[in-house]
């Protein structure tokens, strides 16, 4: 998402909802290729939208999980090399980044980020194609972000930024739950599009979009009881949704970042936004593998 510029993502938004709108029209696009999918975490609609996605472009996709493979003891950059000699794709969900950047680095084939610690750009693509659909027009609408300052809200400050949106971010006052520095100083052009901010009741003001993620990301459990006093002020609550959308990742727990009154209400899209992770999957690798 750092890389890519404004008008690669546009050009994915725009293939998936032409694949969303007539999905017969891709059904062969991908014969024949084959998708590796190497999960160090759990996962329900990143396996799910990949997995389908390959299927419904006439490809295949294989599932390895770490313990059922050499991974977790082996050296990865060899373990990548063989996995070239017989995939045309990787996607890899991890828990550090350095492990995706080893995978790009060993291979000539490419290698989608489905998730690590610092990232989830899959997730913000569908985001993106959501608020289009619900909004129109990206530019000039304001999400707001409440919570953790994890990989999600990293991908969304760029996402959002690079589409002409403004962003209010409001984290606890706390270093180990702000946004990526590499991302916030990214987010320094953006002058008054961005804004980091220690109040929740601030960042809504406004906004189209209220987001939020888990407090308790895969990897942080051992933390739970540590972090939860400083979340709890941040919750999405039906008066700070006002007007906007509500989005999710998901899995979302109740009662915590979002009260069932939200998650349950008209305004929220988390099953659309879910829905359209297998669109922009399907468009990632239809984008990465025929150009
Ligand atoms: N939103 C998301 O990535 O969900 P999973 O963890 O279920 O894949
Ligand atoms: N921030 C969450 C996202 C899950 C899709 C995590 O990393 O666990």
């Amino acid at each position: 998402m750092l890389e890519w510029t404004p008008e690669q993502i546009l050009g994915i938004l725009d293939l998936a909802a032409r694949m969303k709108k007539v999905p017969g029209n891709f059904k062969n696009a991908l014969l024949g290729k084959t998708l590796l999918m190497v999960f160090e975490k759990a996962s329900t609609r990143t396996r799910l939208s990949f997995e389908v996605g390959m299927t419904q472009l006439g490809g295949h996709a294989i599932f390895l999980g770490r313990g059922q493979s050499h991974l977790a003891k082996a050296d990865l950059a060899d373990e990548a090399k063989c996995m070239e000699r017989y995939v045309d794709l990787i996607m890899a969900r991890v828990y550090d980044h350095s492990t995706i950047q080893t995978f790009s680095a060993s291979v000539n084939i490419p290698v989608i980020n489905a998730l690590c610690d610092r990232f989830h750009p899959c997730q913000i693509l569908a985001d993106l194609l959501t608020i289009q659909e619900k909004l129109g027009e990206l530019s000039g609408r304001k999400l707001a972000y409440l919570g953790d300052g994890n990989n999600v809200c990293n991908s969304l400050i760029v996402g959002c930024l690079k589409m002409g949106m403004r962003v209010s971010v409001a984290v606890p006052d706390h270093r180990d739950y702000r946004p990526d520095s590499e991302v916030l100083v990214f987010a320094r052009d953006f002058g008054d599009r961005f804004e980091l901010i220690y109040d929740a009741d601030r960042a809504v003001q406004d906004a189209d979009v209220v987001y939020t993620d888990t407090w308790v990301s895969m990897g942080d459990e051992a933390e739970k009881a540590t972090r939860l006093p400083f979340f709890l002020p941040f919750q999405v609550t039906k008066e700070r949704l006002g007007r906007a959308i509500f989005m999710h990742c998901l899995p979302a727990y109740r009662g915590l970042e979002v009260t069932d009154e939200v998650i349950d209400c008209e305004q929220s899209v988390v099953f659309d936004e879910a829905e359209n992770r297998l669109h922009v999957q399907k468009a990632v690798m239809h984008r990465l593998l025929l150009g």
